[in-house]
């Protein structure tokens, strides 16, 4: 867990952004059907910053006038320690926080209109409706969680953005162990894959090495002989001998950092002569695109590079046609790699992408238009500290493939009736798509890629594949 000296300066390196109070919510615990049925408690990632462990409901106002942190926190009552056990008390836990005060949060709004002295309040919207709904009553803001524009006021936003996209080395730490335990996760499930398993018995073992560790899912996990569906999140098909499994899993520690990977392999052991060609392609792809991530590279091309290996390969399997600099720049080859090579990782899986392209978008950089780069969820310069997802994928989707439009459209670059022969392969099952993903923090001189240990090399994963039946 990231120490308090540590959270303390970074509570401290906030206060010195700010010119009037701030307050943030952890938010609290949402009913999956009835009160008394919460889902899993996570709070708020930017609270998560601050404090370690939070508890449901609590919030802090942060003052630059004083450099003071004042924690608010649920009074504590005989009937909570009697159905959810006993939690300290204010002064123990002003304590272990590191704060000045622990008030009442039943009380928020007039504890803070005192602190405050009629000094404007802002805050930052956080995706429980019931504490942004109260934050706004007492900072007069208007927000909407699912509306980056208004998830409050926007120096406000740059300056955490500035925090969290820099992980200090306490926190590339967290990363680093939720990146272990997905690595167990991977290889536990690569090596007890055999055909007539069910997804779902994989998806058991990712999730199953996660509690071992105490973690859970940092996302809702993608394990599939459906790859080309990109967040597929179905579990029910039977494994066939030729089926080329698919898992997108990654461990989120008690810390809230999260680990983001993706691995391929054959169900039976050995690819296919197509299996064994676009795996090459996409690994070349994954490769050439880590290689570039340094301080300074922009992120759009560290995705057209991998759009460059990807168009190259295709052409060799006579998928596309034409020159590979052509068809990138035509977007020809997004039919086959239609989503962008990664985005920022950190407490957030997608890191702060409910700050929108504000954030993730350098000034003066939009959103392409074009189809495949208009998904690229990240385009800054790399800097010392930011930690990406490098995921390229070769995909072969019917609703793709069938569009007239990009039929129509790509015709000179594609050979559509190539493509569609992938549709059905495989037993008719159709090959599906492989991605390989890897997370890489951009170091002072270059990068670290994070996930290095977790194998990728396809001789290695065929020899993997069952061993541990
Ligand atoms: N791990 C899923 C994604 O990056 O979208
Ligand atoms: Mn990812």
């Amino acid at each position: 867990m990231p120490s308090l000296p540590h959270l303390q300066r970074r509570r401290r390196q906030f206060l010195d952004h700010l010119e009037s109070p701030v307050l943030l919510m952890a938010g609290g615990q949402r009913p999956r059907n009835y009160p008394a049925n919460p889902y899993p408690y996570r709070a708020d990632s930017t609270f998560l910053f601050f404090f370690q462990d939070p508890e449901p409901n609590s919030a802090a106002l942060f003052d630059p006038a004083d450099g003071s942190v004042v924690l608010f926190v649920p009074e504590r009552t005989p009937q909570d320690a009697l159905w959810h056990g006993p939690v300290p008390g204010f002064h123990e836990t002003k304590e272990q926080h590191g704060v000045h005060q622990v008030l009442d949060v039943d009380r928020l709004v007039e504890h803070v209109r005192t602190l405050a002295k009629n000094r404007r309040v802002h805050g930052l919207a956080v995706a429980d409706p019931k504490a942004t709904a109260l934050l706004a009553r007492i900072t007069g803001e208007h927000f909407d969680h699912d509306d980056p524009a208004k998830q409050g006021q926007s120096s406000l936003i740059q300056a955490l953005a500035e925090l969290r996209m820099a992980k200090a080395e306490e926190e590339l730490a967290e990363i680093r162990k939720a990146v272990a335990v997905t690595r167990e996760a991977h290889l536990r499930a690569i090596t007890r894959t055999r055909p007539g398993l069910h997804e779902h018995d994989l998806v058991g073992s990712v999730e199953g090495t996660f509690a071992q560790h105490a973690c859970v899912p940092a996302y809702n996990t993608i394990l599939s002989v459906r790859g080309e569906v990109l967040h597929n999140h179905r579990h029910d098909n039977l494994l066939k001998e030729t089926d080329i499994v698919l898992l997108d899993a990654g461990a989120e520690n008690g810390s809230g950092y999260c680990a983001d990977v993706t691995r391929c392999w054959p169900s039976g052991g050995r690819f296919g002569a197509e299996g064994r060609d676009v795996y090459e392609i996409v690994l070349r792809a994954n490769r050439a695109a880590i290689e570039l991530v340094k301080p300074g590279m922009r992120y759009r091309d560290v995705h057209l590079r991998a759009c460059m290996e990807i168009a190259d390969g295709l052409v060799g399997m006579g998928v596309l046609r034409g020159n590979p600099s052509a068809i990138v720049e035509s977007g020809a080859h997004a039919l086959f790699f239609p989503h962008g090579v990664g985005h920022l990782l950190g407490l957030d899986v997608h890191d702060m992408e409910c700050f929108g392209d504000s954030v993730a978008y350098a000034p003066g950089r939009t959103r392409s238009q074009q189809f495949g780069l208009s998904y690229l969820r990240l385009d800054l310069d790399l800097q010392p500290g930011m930690v990406v997802t490098i995921e390229p994928g070769v995909y072969f989707v019917p609703a793709i493939l069938h569009n007239d439009e990009f039929r129509k459209q790509y015709r000179d670059h594609v050979d559509f009736e190539r493509a569609e022969r992938f549709l059905t392969m495989h037993g008719l099952r159709g090959f599906g798509g492989i991605r390989i993903e890897d997370d890489v923090a951009c170091t002072k001189t270059g990068h670290e890629v994070l996930t290095r240990d977790i194998p990728k090399d396809r001789a290695i994963i065929e020899e993997l594949v069952g061993v541990r039946l």
